[in-house]
């Protein structure tokens, strides 16, 4: 594996190859790489050429400076994991190769995606997402980008910078990975203990419940409830959001139409720890 610190040395690099005709797959990261990390790498090996991996603690995407520096760097171990899985490239900037200008501005129209869920509870939060990915992707000029659908609202997002700035890039993307009682990987699952990451079984429970009763053709707000009953049922789990929504513009649904897309969406809170988790309803 190649590691590149610099643009220049990146970009010099990644235009010899897309001359030679190889098709580039760009995977996004922050680091504290784990298995769903990994499958993402796995995901884009049988579709292109050469992987390349991004490690960036990216700071504008934090609204909580206390949480930026508490954010894991385990950088020796990322290697070794991207080694395990034969990556090509990674490329691990630091801020200012990043972010030369301090003062640069950012603003991108997402609409109300960038307002609901996550966008408000995390205000700027999507804005320092888009600006850094479209970095990437600038820097980058990959063929395919691969994203986790865990981060369900951040892949709708970056789905709608693609159609903004009309980039031809393919969008990966990559299902979501659980541990064997269906709890969704996460780099925050190592701050629960073992009796935490048992209530937490609880949002992947309360989406399954959404999921296999969605065909009874029950009354949608019956469902709802009692999916939320399996979370407020579950003592020392707080929710903070749960709901049933278009998967495109993620605005929240009173009744399914066969022909539309949707999702069920949870963010809850354990042992201090914020949990999200997300499943599709083909
Ligand atoms: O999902 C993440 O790890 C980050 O939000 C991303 C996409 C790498 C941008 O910093």
């Amino acid at each position: 594996m190649e590691i590149f610190k610099t643009k220049a040395s990146l970009q010099a690099h990644l235009q010899k190859a897309r001359s030679a005709g190889k098709k580039i797959a760009l995977i996004p990261t922050m680091g504290a790489l784990h298995e769903g990390h990994l499958s993402l790498l796995d995901y884009a090996k049988p579709i292109s050429d050469i992987r390349v991996c991004s490690i960036f603690v990216n700071p504008t995407q934090f609204n909580d400076p206390k949480d930026l520096e508490k954010y894991p760097r385990p950088i020796e171990n990322d290697i070794k994991l991207l080694e395990s899985v034969a990556c090509d490239i990674l490329f691990m900037p630091s801020v200012d190769e990043m972010y030369p200008d301090k003062d640069e501005n950012w603003h991108i129209d997402l609409g109300e995606l960038d307002q609901i869920w996550e966008g408000e509870k995390r205000p700027g939060h999507f804005q320092g997402v888009t600006q850094v990915v479209y970095k990437l992707f600038i820097l980058v000029q990959p063929d395919i980008a691969c994203f986790g659908q865990k981060d369900f609202q951040q892949v709708m997002v970056i789905k709608r910078m693609i159609e903004i700035k009309d980039l031809p890039i393919q969008l990966a993307i990559c299902p979501i990975i659980r541990d064997e009682h269906g709890l969704a990987l996460s780099s925050r699952n190592m701050r629960l203990s073992e009796e935490g990451k048992i209530k937490a079984l609880a949002l992947s429970r309360s989406l399954q419940y959404v999921k296999d009763h969605l065909a009874d053709n029950i009354d949608l707000q019956e469902i709802k409830k009692k999916a939320l009953t399996i979370l407020t049922q579950t003592e020392g789990l707080t929710v903070e959001y749960f709901a049933i929504c278009e998967s495109n513009s993620l605005k929240e649904v009173e009744r399914i139409d066969a022909s539309k897309q949707y999702v069920a969406l949870v963010t809850a809170w354990v042992e201090g720890v914020r949990l999200i988790d997300n499943m599709t309803l083909a």
